[in-house]
Order: C-alpha cells, then structure tokens, then sequence
C-alpha cells in the first residue's frame, strides 16, 4: 500500500482553526504562498509578501487571479490531427494589487536584509484573514513593529482589503509608504503577456489601472484607494502620485515617531467587462472603493466574518482527538469554498484560485468531487457549477458535431466551456464526463427536490448527454450483441483509449436511463415543458426507446473467472506488476516512464472501478466490492491526488478501517503537508473534497439509496468523536458519532426517515436520537 503522507514535510504548527507559519524559509516560500492564498470564488490571490521578494524569483510565483478571466494562445502541435483544439485557455494573472512597501529614511523594509524576530504569519480560517506579525531590524538596527491583515471579501466579490501597520520601537525618523497597482504582470506558461495596460490615472489617494487581453478581449479594472493615519494622533504627512509605464503608485512620507502606529488601509475593486459594460468598468471601481472607504475596514471585514460564521455552522466537520486532522480538514473546506465560482458563468478549478497549474481549467472534478461538498451545506453553490454547464451547453453540441456525435459532448478541461487539451488520449477521450455532469445533476435535484432547475436547465444537459450516449456506443456482433463503448478513456488514465470501460459502461446505462425517467417525469407532470422542450432540441419519441435500448443491452464487464469487474476489455490482459516495488522517486509515473509502459501493465493511475462503486453503490454486493477492491488496491498508484479518497470511502465500506484510514490521512493534509512536492502550484480541490467524502460516505457511511438517507458510522481508533451536519430536501441534520454511539438531531425542517445500519429511524425536529 502507498503511503504517500509518510513523505510529510510539516512547517506549520497545529492548530484548530489557524495555518501557523513561525519562521520565514525561501525554501518553502512558493509553498506558502499557495497555502496562504485568499480568494471569494470570482477573486483569488496567492500569499505573495506585500513588500515585494528580493529571495531567488524561482522559488516565488506572484498571482492574482480572476475566475473565468482567461487568454488564448494557439497550441503548438508537433503534428496536428483533425478534431485538435486550437486554442488552449490560461487562467490569467491579472493586475498585482497587494503592494506596499516602507522605507525607514533610505532603507527599504526587506524580511531577507537585516533580521526579524517574533515572526508569525497566520491565516485564519474562522475569520477568513491573512496576518503577518514581526519585528524587523533594519541594517542600520532600526527597530520597527510591522503588522499587515488582509481579506478578500466573502460577501462583496469586488472587494479586498489590505490594513498594514508599523510601529517604531528604537527610532524617529522620516518614513516613506508607497502602495501600488501593477499592470506588468505575466503568466509562468503563456508565451506572451496576455495584458497591456489600456489605461491609467492616480490621484492624492485614488489610484486605477484598466488592461485588456489581447486575443479574448477582456477589459478588467482595478482600483484602490489608500487611507493612511496614526493612530494615537493627527498628524501630518505629504502624498504624491506615482505613474510609471503600467504602474501606478501613491507615495505617503511622514515623521514617525517611536512607539506611534502608523496604519494604512488599502481597498481595492476588481470589475471586468463580464460584469459591467466596457466603459462603465472605471466607475464601478471606483464608487466600489469609494464606497468602502465610507463603510469602514472594520465593518467591511465584520460583515465577511458574519458569512463565515454561517458558512461553518454548515458545513464544519468537527474531529475530537486529532488536531492535525482537524486543521487539515477546516483548511480545505475553506479552500474550497475560496475557490468556487457561484455565478453560474464560472466554476472551480482544479487547482482553485490559487495558483496556475492546470491553467485553471475546470475538470470533472467539480462534479463528481467538489460538488457533493457543497451540495448538503451550500446547495446552492452545486446548483451554481451546474449553471455554468448549462450555459455552455451550445459550446458541448458543436464539440459534438466535430467529433461527429450526436447530442452534447462537454470539454475534459476548459475555462470558457471548448475543450483546451492537447492530448485526447487523456481528454476527449474521457466521454465518461457527459454522465458526470448528468450524475451531478440527479444527485442535485435527489437533495434538494428543485424540480424547477431540473425542467428549465437539468433535462436538456441530460437529454443532450444521453442522445451522446446513444450514438456513440453500438451493438456489437461479437460481444453478443451488447451494446459496447469502444475507444475511451475512463477515469485511469494510465489505460487511455480503451474498449469497454466499466466506469464509463455503467455510467452512460445510467445517463441513458435517467434520460427516460426525466422524459416520463416530464411528460406526466410538467406536459407542456416537455413538448417546448422537444421542439427545442427536435427530440424524437423514437430516441427513448433508442436510449432504453441500449442501457438494457449495455455491455457491463464482469469476469467469471476472478469473480471482478475488468476495468476494460483489455486489463486482464496485461501483464501484472508489483506497484509496491516501484520507488518513490519514480512517481509520478506518467513524468518518469514512457506511457507504453504505463500502458502495457496492469497499474492504474487512481481510482476506477472503485469509484464507480461508491457512485453507484446499490448495483453491488459487498462481496463483490471487496473482490474488487481487493484487485485494484495493489494495482493503483494513485499519482492522482482523486485516488485515495476513493480507496477510503470503499475501504470503509467493507471493513478494512485501518486501510480507510490510512487512505484518508493521505488526502486530509496533502497540500499543507505537501506530500506530492507540488503544493506550490497551487491547491488540489478535488482531493480536498474528498477529505470531507471520506468522513461523511466513509467513516459515517453516508448514502442516498432510494431517496433516503443511509448511514453506517464507526469511530476511527485514534479519534474520541467527530460530527457534521447535513442539509437535505430543506431538513439539516446533526451527526456526532462518538465510541459505540451515533447521535441524530433534525434540527430544521419536517419529520424524516433516514436509516442508521440498516434500521429504520424517525427524525422529529430538536429531538436527539441516540443508537449504538
Ligand atoms: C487526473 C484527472 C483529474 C485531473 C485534474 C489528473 O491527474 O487524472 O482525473 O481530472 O488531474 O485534477
């Protein structure tokens, strides 16, 4: 069994609600600065110092980022092929915001030059701040107090805020603040730089740049306003304005005194023209600062804390006994929730908004990983993701048209909703995303009863996707006449372009079933949206019976001989190797071996089959799950940070807890611990949804079987208890699971059945239930 997490290089301390960073390393620089990202899922951005780093450039990557704000760059092919996407999509850095440095007469405050002392910096996740606490003592042994906040407003997307504070402790002498906007901004993969400058302008305290891509033609402003005083007394101080070539700057000089704070607070506003018409960008920008300026940083902050306050109460998991653990968990649910776009026109990318590995595509990871997390304490976030395929749904049917499908066939990776990959192996090819995104929507519309949302939007993604289903598969002579999917690739992405995918089988039987039920659905209640439906995407009577056809007859891989689900058609056929044996060095395995060989053993990259039976769990035995777990565990490398969250919730499942276990302790602190060495890039969002999984389906045994709520719970040795809250079909429910005991509490909504190990349970409002 791998176990990744022995790999742990812990830097910060523990602690139930902070990320604790106690002494500043160049080494782990770039590292905290993902891990010290802020963001509101439309604006996110890294850790970076606000002074500026004057340490080695590659161990910083400075970002800030816009959700959906995207460039184009054609992609270079050696050899090109019809169907190749052109264009590839790069999540852009956009106008650096953050900075503000101080001089102490000519002595510029550097954490690399002089020395510090009493150094924290500390994110805090309760509160949603960033804080960084030091002494500094200049070169010339200037002593000086510097504290800066910063947060990214939860409840005004706009908006973010920056208080930097300095006290001098040794010394008077001439202090110089200079805050700024910077437009010369890149990004680490783009060959050009995607922004220029359009426009810009400072005055005594106002300071606004605009700039726009250059092939996609997105105008994004940003404002800032500075508001600088001290603390213990008026005093006076003089401004000047800077303007450079694609900066702006504002330049404060003042007499400090020892033992005075100084305080400035920059607001800053980001709009694009996604939001507002060209020309009226700079007005909202500015008013948005002015406006914050008259709210207050206090009260601004307050009202962003109040939004957490609620967040939590929702969707916290609360584990006695095991503090690591608990702070492993708070920050990725708090991640995440930084990261998720939830306007419908934007989703969530693989690595968040913090950093630009994957280019800040969205994958399949926003349906079958982020949003489950979402979907029983922020509903409406699911719905959000949902939304955003929805309105890409046109992009989907000419995907489909190109690779002569019928129906809609989504993108593997994108931002703007084309497919941005330029390996179809591990993309195109990976169909199985069409009955993800329908599985996402069954899932939503089971918790929440919105049948509003499934009449208006769900049906059509899920017509369109089953009509895919349909013609892509076909009955073949030799397979008994099945109805067979050849030529995909499922969720292992180390057996591409395969026939027969068991992931891939079942999942499209169920998006071509689900295709009928909604049609019935449909036809026997709401009539008339049916038939504007049909007119709308011209669908045939014929096509139902078409789709019932070829779920009945979907080839579904079973082999008699070892009693387990082949992953494909070919699996068994490879030859086996020992994954235990392969060293540690060499994972990756796709950045260390060349993919035929990759290809032609029996080794999976993550979870498959596995998944597919955590997905669909009621369509297999439990023997059949242990027949399988125990053939794919030894066989999987999990080189996905989507694997071991799967292994666990399954491992859970058949009663291998100390496996379960292990497993999830290699998803709950991967990026704070950084066990693949490569937090740097940025944040792993779907493995940190998966932590929240492997509580909630593994340890506590949540699943949805007709309609109901199941729940199997045990207690993992090293915890006293644990405890989380469920929202479903607008009830919330209480779950504390302690040694040998499971207490329920409805605590909104109407009386509900659920199941606790199979027995049958009433719930009534405020009243606990406790069973062994
Ligand atoms: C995994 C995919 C995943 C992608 C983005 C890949 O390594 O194999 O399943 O969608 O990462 O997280």
């Amino acid at each position: 069994m791998r176990e990744f997490h022995k790999n742990k290089i812990a830097i910060y301390e523990y602690d139930e609600w902070r990320i604790i960073e106690k002494a500043f390393d160049e080494k782990t620089n770039q590292r905290s600065e993902t891990i010290f990202s802020l963001g509101n899922g439309y604006l996110g951005i890294r850790g970076n110092l606000e002074e500026g780093y004057s340490g080695d450039p590659k161990t910083s990557l400075v970002g800030t980022y816009i959700n959906g704000i995207y460039e184009s760059e054609p992609i270079m092919y050696g050899e090109y092929h019809y169907g190749y996407p052109l264009w590839g999509q790069t999540m852009i850095n956009v106008t650096d915001w953050r900075l503000i440095s101080f001089w102490i007469e000519d002595e510029k405050f550097d954490m690399l030059k002089g020395s510090i002392k009493d150094y924290n910096r500390t994110l805090d996740m309760k509160n949603g701040k960033l804080t960084r606490e030091l002494i500094w003592r200049s070169p010339k042994d200037k002593e000086i107090y510097v504290k800066i906040e910063r947060f990214v407003s939860l409840t005004n997307k706009h908006l973010a805020a920056i208080r930097f504070m300095i006290k001098p402790l040794n010394f008077d002498g001439e202090i110089t603040f200079i805050s700024e906007l910077d437009g010369n901004v890149k990004n680490k993969n783009l060959r050009e730089q995607a922004l220029i400058v359009i426009d810009k302008w400072a005055d005594e305290r106002l300071g606004y740049i605009q700039q726009k891509t250059n092939k996609t033609e997105f105008t994004i402003g940003c404002s800032m306003y500075n508001d600088f005083y001290c603390k213990e007394q008026d005093i006076e101080y003089s401004l000047e304005k800077i303007e450079e070539d694609k900066k702006i700057g504002i330049k404060i000089t003042f007499k400090g005194e020892k033992d005075q704070t100084y305080i400035l607070d920059k607001y800053v506003n980001f709009y694009t023209s996604r939001d507002v018409v060209e020309n009226e960008i700079m007005n909202y920008a500015k008013e948005g600062v002015l406006e914050a300026k008259t709210a207050g940083y206090d009260n601004l902050y307050n009202e962003h804390k109040e939004y957490l306050f609620k967040f939590w109460e929702d969707a916290d998991i609360k584990i006695k006994g095991d503090i690591a653990l608990q702070q492993g968990i708070r920050f990725n649910s708090f991640q995440l929730l930084q990261s998720v776009g939830r306007d419908g026109i934007t989703n969530i990318g693989a690595k968040g908004l913090t950093g630009e590995g994957y280019e800040g595509h969205y994958f399949w990871d926003s349906e079958i990983y982020v949003l489950p997390f979402f979907l029983y304490s922020r509903p409406e976030i699911s719905k959000a993701l949902l939304m955003y395929r929805y309105n890409t749904l046109d992009k989907a049917r000419e995907r489909a048209r190109e690779m002569r499908s019928k129906g809609a066939l989504f993108p593997w990776r994108t931002i703007n909703g084309e497919e941005a990959s330029s390996y179809f192996p591990a993309s195109t090819a990976q169909y199985h995303i069409d009955a993800d995104i329908t599985y996402a929507i069954y899932k939503y519309v089971e918790a929440t009863d919105d049948f509003d949302f499934l009449i208006n939007y769900g049906a059509e993604i899920v017509f369109e996707t089953a009509r895919m289903w349909a013609d892509r598969g076909g009955y073949i002579p030799l397979k008994d006449n099945k109805f067979c999917i050849n030529e995909v690739t499922g969720p292992d992405e180390y057996k591409p372009c395969v026939d027969n995918n068991c992931y891939t089988n079942y999942m499209a039987r169920f998006n071509l079933n689900y295709g009928v039920y909604v049609a019935e659905l449909l036809k026997a209640k709401y009539p008339q949206k049916y038939e504007e439906l049909k007119e709308k995407i011209n669908l045939k009577e014929e096509e139902l019976v078409e789709w019932k056809n070829a779920a009945d007859n979907m080839y579904l891989p079973y082999d008699e001989r070892l009693g387990i689900n082949p992953q494909d058609d070919s699996f068994l056929y490879k030859e086996p190797y020992d994954v235990d044996s392969i060293p540690v060095e060499e994972t990756p395995l796709v950045t260390n071996w060349h993919q035929l060989n990759i290809m032609r053993y029996q080794i999976c990259k993550q979870a498959d089959v596995i998944l597919l039976m955590f997905l669909l769990g009621d369509e297999f035995d439990i023997e059949l799950k242990k027949r399988n777990y125990d053939f794919y565990e030894p066989k999987t490398t999990h080189d996905s940070s989507l694997s071991a969250c799967v292994f666990s919730i399954i491992a859970s499942e058949i009663g291998y807890k100390e496996q379960a276990y292990n497993y999830f302790m290699q998803t709950a602190r991967m990026d704070l611990d950084d066990y693949n060495n490569n937090a740097h890039e940025g944040i792993h969002t779907a493995c940190m949804a998966g932590t929240w999984a492997s509580v909630v389906n593994g340890f506590a045994g949540m699943r949805v079987y007709n309609g109901e709520l199941h729940f199997k719970p045990y207690l993992p040795e090293k915890w006293e208890s644990y405890e989380f809250r469920v929202k479903y079909k607008n009830r919330q429910i209480n779950v504390k699971v302690e040694d040998n005991l499971t207490i329920y509490k409805l605590l909104d909504g109407d009386d509900i059945v659920i199941w606790h190990k199979g027995n049958r349970v009433e719930l009534s409002k405020m009243k606990e239930v406790t069973l062994s």
